[in-house]
């Protein structure tokens, strides 16, 4: 039996360092040590012994068993090492490979341009406000001065939400807000979306505009020409400007300015209409009805105020000669702005 015992030790120690899988392993381990095991099957003759030998028996037969499982596990983790080392091999990652590219969005012309110009005013001190988009017409109209029988309070101009309330018509009504909130000195620019009943080759019924307003005591043309030169100036380069006269019913005096064709620089194109000058916006000096209406006093206050249209600064900033590529969405014209 000894004899016996030493044999299959033996023989199981062969096969075991041989075994080069996790499942031959596992197979080995049930030939030897599973419930119909060679070791099991051998300690089942224990009942054919004497009771002196049964005790010397048992003995061997685990001392058998320890054996065997010890020769497995020491072969089982050589095997899982062996394993282990083939994954690591075969599974690199190979960081010579170029990434995959990650498409990024980028800002709509509009967007940019309006970032661009209010950092523009942020630098010379301006204050940046908004304000709703669906405005009341006393906001909108009223306290700007705008009378009744005015042609921009004419239904064909104005979408009208209901007898009283508005899509603004400007961004105007953003500055009446600020006036009510804030006391002079100050200067603020409005930048945001405005609405007019109005669908053409250069009209659309939503677009952009950024006005502003400084107010305080002394505040005259002067600075109003000042500001706006040294803006013009930063969004177009050293470039003749000139203000012409006009009428707003929110200003007194008011003018246009124009800067020199960008394209042509004064001689003459198709872009300014053979002019050689290109308007961009609107200003004038804040009437006093518009102050007495926010209750300050034009006694002891003065101020400037301008708008322009985001879309015409863009269209000239980058060359587009079609409004209706800003609306269009095609991925080919706005991937070009990224
Ligand atoms: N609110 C005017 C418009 O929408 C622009 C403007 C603002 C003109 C301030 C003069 C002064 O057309």
């Amino acid at each position: 039996m000894k004899d016996k015992l030493s044999t299959l030790k033996n023989s199981a120690k062969d096969i075991i360092l041989q075994a080069n899988t996790l499942q031959e392993i596992d197979d080995i381990r049930v030939k030897y040590l599973g419930k119909k095991g060679e070791i099991t099957e051998i300690s089942k003759s224990m009942k054919s012994l004497s009771p002196e030998e049964r005790p010397l028996f048992g003995l061997l037969v685990n001392e058998a068993r320890e054996f065997i499982t010890e020769v497995l596990e020491t072969r089982l983790a050589e095997v899982k090492a062996v394993v282990k080392a083939e994954q690591l091999f075969t599974e690199t990652l190979d960081i010579t490979l170029p990434g995959k590219k990650v498409e990024m969005g980028g800002l709509h012309p509009i967007t940019e341009t309006m970032n661009y110009l209010k950092n523009i005013f942020i630098e010379m001190g301006f204050d940046v406000a908004e304000g709703p988009e669906i405005e009341y017409t006393s906001n909108n109209f009223d306290a700007l001065n705008i009378p009744e029988s005015h042609p921009s309070r004419d239904l064909q101009d104005t979408f009208y939400m209901s007898e009283n309330v508005v899509l603004r018509t400007h961004t105007s009504p953003v500055q009446v807000r600020y006036m009510g909130k804030n006391k002079p000195p100050f200067r603020m620019v409005c930048p945001g979306k405005v609405y007019r009943n109005d669908y053409d080759i250069s009209h659309t019924p939503m677009f952009h505009q950024m006005e502003g307003l400084m107010v305080g005591e002394n505040i005259s043309f002067a600075n109003l020409k000042a500001i706006l030169t040294q803006f013009v100036t930063r969004v177009f380069g050293e470039t003749n400007v000139r203000f012409r006269p006009h009428f707003f019913p929110f200003t007194e005096p008011s003018a246009e300015m124009d800067v020199e064709c960008v394209i042509c620089k004064g001689k003459g194109c198709r872009l300014c209409k053979d002019s050689g000058w290109l308007e961009i916006m609107g200003c004038g000096m804040v009437d006093p009805e518009v102050l007495k209406a926010v209750g300050y006093d034009p006694e002891e206050v003065t101020g400037f105020a301008f708008g322009m249209g985001i879309e015409r600064i863009t269209m000239l900033r980058y060359g587009i000669d079609d409004l209706r590529a800003f609306f269009e969405n095609d991925v080919r014209f706005l991937k070009q702005f990224k």
